[in-house]
């Protein structure tokens, strides 16, 4: 009887399809994938695919936006029920009332939303491209939704612009202390902080590097240093092992779990490349009242 993998490789080209997961998930789930990538990375390699089916391996926001910016394509959902807690704590009506009270700001919304909350924004962006959309853009005030945390992160990189923050989380990354983070230092003196930018500002005051899933791997395979304490989800850190088995990867606390990544099992991918199910349907009008927000970011991004 073949493996669930060998079955998942034979309907990934009989039926055309790309596997596109998110660093979050587990290691099976990424061995199996065509590409490995941030939340970013996703969105540009779903824009420019040419396969028939998209599979996404990651929460429901970054399937929604893999089919805003290549409507003409399947895209698959695996985990129906996997969602973003923080992309469910603003609705259209929140950013329209703040578009009220701001008249002359831009908004600016984190990929982690809704495609209706995309509609009502004029830019997108991820945790890799924010300070850069943002310096970008020429208005001086900037409604940031929803991420406080990346929107603080982002007010003291660009201290030119006045950012208008929403009071949404990630609340895997919020969890973060203080005292976490001063626990792993006296554990491991040497190491050094790598920090996601969704984390609490009081607790990214300890880094050594900010950055996205992209960066914290890039940091942590580049830098002389041999040790390191991970402050973003654990798979990180898993998969940081594999990549550098010569240096030490340590993270900032035990709970630094996203439940909602770990909702994609093989068995997901097979029964969905078979069956075609939990394919993303949205209307051409929401789909093309989101896609402009979506296309600036993806257009906007630098290295
Ligand atoms: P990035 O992949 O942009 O670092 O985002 C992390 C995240 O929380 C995805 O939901
Ligand atoms: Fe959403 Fe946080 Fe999970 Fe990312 S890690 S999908 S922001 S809950």
């Amino acid at each position: 009887m073949p493996s669930l993998e060998d079955k998942i490789r034979s309907l990934k080209k009989e039926k055309d399809a790309l596997i596109l997961a998110h660093y979050y998930q587990t290691a099976d789930i990424q061995a199996i994938a065509d590409h490995v990538c941030d939340s970013f990375e996703m969105a540009r390699r779903a824009a420019q695919a040419s396969a028939k089916i998209l599979v996404i391996c990651g929460v429901r926001f970054m399937a929604e936006s893999a089919k805003i910016l290549n409507p003409g394509k399947t895209v698959l959902l695996p985990a129906a029920d996997a969602g973003c807690p923080m992309a469910d704590m603003i609705q259209p009506k929140d950013v329209l009332a703040l578009r009220q009270k701001h008249p002359q700001a831009a908004v600016v919304c984190y990929i982690n939303s809704s495609a209706a909350v995309k509609a009502v924004s004029d830019v997108c962006c991820t945790s890799s491209s924010a300070v850069h959309v943002v310096r970008s853009l020429p208005q001086r005030q900037i409604v940031f939704v929803p991420d406080q945390n990346l929107g603080a992160y982002v007010a003291g990189q660009v201290p030119e612009k006045e950012l208008i923050l929403f009071p949404g989380c990630c609340p895997v990354h919020h969890d973060v202390t203080i005292h976490d983070v001063l626990t792993a230092r006296r554990a491991h003196p040497q190491a050094l902080l790598l920090m996601h930018p969704e984390c609490r500002p009081e607790v990214l005051a300890y880094a050594d590097t900010i950055g996205s899933t992209s960066d914290i791997i890039d940091t942590a395979l580049h830098s002389a240093a041999r040790s390191f304490i991970i402050a973003t989800e654990q798979e990180i850190a898993e998969g940081l092992k594999v990549l550098a088995p010569e240096k030490e990867f340590h993270m900032v606390n035990n709970r630094f779990l996203c439940p909602d990544m770990k909702k994609t099992r093989l068995a997901d991918i097979a029964e969905s490349l078979e069956t075609m199910r939990f394919e993303i349907k949205m209307t051409p009008g929401e789909i093309a009242a989101a896609a402009l927000s979506l296309e600036r970011m993806v257009e906007t991004k630098v290295r």
